[in-house]
């Protein structure tokens, strides 16, 4: 069974005082939870503070972007090179709101994924389609286009897929479970399809989920994790999503020794 991954995006929220009392209150909230993995994605300017103290724990730390050149004349970037000096262990690409307001196309993202896992970052790479796209049952078409484009010429190995449903993220509307699960599944095949390594691969729902909502997703079969907003700013929340998707592996536990 894969691994839950939790993983928290805290967007353009939180200065490195805020940071460091998040990170200080949440470490003894999870430090007995061993089942699923869990990521903090602060912001550029918290990443070395937050990096000083998660390092004697297990929790991971992860940046929200990054620039797919090496190093040079590109004002306001950052490296991959920056990203390990300060830390950082993996990357969220693709976001749908870099696509939407910094114009990140399949092609920009796919050169960071390459950019990324040359120098040993993880990436968590976001896809997801619009309301539009939903109500015109262009889900699968969208899903098709962004992981051809994204995942062009690159494996698998440190990669994990974020299913963000525009229409979902910090509405309050969460995908039903069933929702999620459909489009997760039409991912996973998309992946055995395509790619080879697929069944490792964790994928995560992302959009509105909550403490409350959490063990529901989560019980789908193709839903190994979450990338959360909102509910990831408070270190109570955050505890509880990431105590709630340990339930998916103290059930399967249960159900293998009867
Ligand atoms: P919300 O959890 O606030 O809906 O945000 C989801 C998201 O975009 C995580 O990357």
């Amino acid at each position: 069974m894969r691994k839950p991954f939790i993983s928290a995006n805290w967007k353009m929220n939180k200065t490195v005082d805020e940071t460091e009392e998040f990170i200080n209150s949440f470490i003894p909230m999870v430090k007995d939870i061993t089942d699923v993995e869990v990521l903090i994605a602060p912001p550029f300017t918290s990443l070395q503070a937050a990096s000083r103290i998660l390092k004697t724990t297990n929790i991971k730390l992860g940046a929200q972007n990054i620039f797919y050149e090496e190093k040079g004349a590109f004002t306001g970037e950052i490296s991959p090179a920056m990203l390990l000096s300060a830390g950082c262990s993996c990357v969220i690409i693709g976001h749908s709101e870099r696509r939407q307001y910094f114009m990140e196309t399949d092609e920009i993202v796919n050169k960071k994924i390459k950019t990324a896992r040359k120098n040993g970052l993880e990436v968590i790479l976001c896809i997801g389609e619009s309301l539009k796209e939903r109500e015109e049952n262009k889900t699968f078409e969208v899903l098709n286009g962004q992981l051809t484009g994204s995942l062009k010429d690159i494996s698998l190995e440190g990669i994990t897929i974020a299913y963000e449903p525009v229409w979902a993220i910090g509405t309050g509307k969460t995908a039903t479970k069933e929702q999620a699960n459909e489009a997760h599944e039409y991912i996973r095949k998309w992946l055995v399809k395509n790619k080879e390594g697929a069944d490792k691969l964790r994928i995560l729902y992302g959009g509105s989920v909550t403490p409350d909502n959490t063990e529901a997703l989560m019980s789908e079969p193709e839903v190994d994790g979450a990338l959360v907003g909102g509910a990831s700013l408070k270190p109570d929340s955050f505890a509880q999503i990431v105590k709630n998707a340990g339930e998916k592996i103290r059930v399967n536990n249960r159900r293998m020794s009867v």
